[in-house]
């Protein structure tokens, strides 16, 4: 049988790639991933660094992500056809690149999932598509530092106030948070916290996390909320891509 390990990288540094990662990469002939486009190419060179540095006889091997609509009428339909046609052309990419042979020193493969693959990440929703068509694989995987962790380190701020719970949502969702409770938001297209903030709450805001590039800011949205959408419409301008994520909380 093939192996596949999902391997946790961690959100933007190299140096959050962990010893069980570096481990489990080794034991691959290849690593397989979707090349999203020039506009996210910081994202696959970011994987061939990881390959090149810590396994260079791994090849890596790239499948073109199928289109997606953005704006979508039916955003959980879209979302399911989009992972379906991901899982079609990764089974026979998996099918045409390893050994069904679990002798075989070609017989196991990775994906490097930024982050970790349980926040946010469709990999292991689009293997269990893959076993659904028939692919048999064994699956490990290996944990990796999320963005969140990345965010709170990087403001040396704990996540969570004494007692009090967080919810982790997206921009699009940010509306329907219950009132009075702290937000980690991902995946925000815009800025969502111009909106759905209150002015007198705090914003811990980080882009970039752990790259060169990294861009912190902290401060109450009525003060700094509308000068981190402006910088962030710049910085995608300047590298043609962002990621950000940032905390909502009530000042105690
Ligand atoms: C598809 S989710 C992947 C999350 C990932 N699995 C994790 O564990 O962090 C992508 C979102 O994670 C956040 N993110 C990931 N890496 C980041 C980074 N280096 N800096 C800022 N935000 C990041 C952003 O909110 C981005 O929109």
């Amino acid at each position: 049988m093939r192996k596949l390990k999902v391997i946790g990288i961690g959100a933007g540094s190299p140096a959050h790639v962990t010893l069980e990662a570096i481990d489990a990469l080794q034991q691959c002939s290849v690593v397989f991933a979707l090349d999203k486009g020039a506009t996210k190419h910081d994202l696959l060179d970011a994987r061939r660094v990881i390959i090149n540095t810590h396994a260079p006889h791994v090849r890596l091997v790239t499948v073109p992500d199928p289109p997606r609509d953005r704006n979508p009428q039916e955003y959980g339909t879209e979302v399911r056809d989009w992972h379906e046609a991901r899982a079609v052309l990764l089974k026979q990419a998996i099918e045409t690149e390893l050994c069904d042979d679990s002798s075989s020193t070609n017989a196991t493969g990775a994906f490097l999932v930024w982050g970790d693959p349980s926040l946010y990440d469709s990999t292991l929703r689009i293997i269990e598509r893959m076993r659904n068509h028939g692919l048999e694989v064994d699956i490990d995987v290996i944990p990796g530092i999320t963005a969140i962790q990345a965010l709170t380190a990087a403001h040396a701020a704990t996540l969570n106030r004494i007692g009090k719970p967080v919810l982790v949502t997206t921009g699009r969702r940010l509306a329907e948070a219950p009132e009075n409770t702290d937000r980690v938001v991902m995946l925000d297209g815009g800025a969502a916290w111009l909106e759905h903030a209150r002015p007198e709450e705090e914003i811990l805001w980080g882009a970039y996390l752990g790259t060169e590039k990294e861009v912190l800011r902290r401060g109450r949205i009525g003060d700094i909320g509308t000068e981190i959408a402006e910088l962030k419409q710049q910085l995608r301008a300047e590298h043609g891509w962002i990621m950000d994520i940032y905390l909502l909380r009530s000042v105690d």
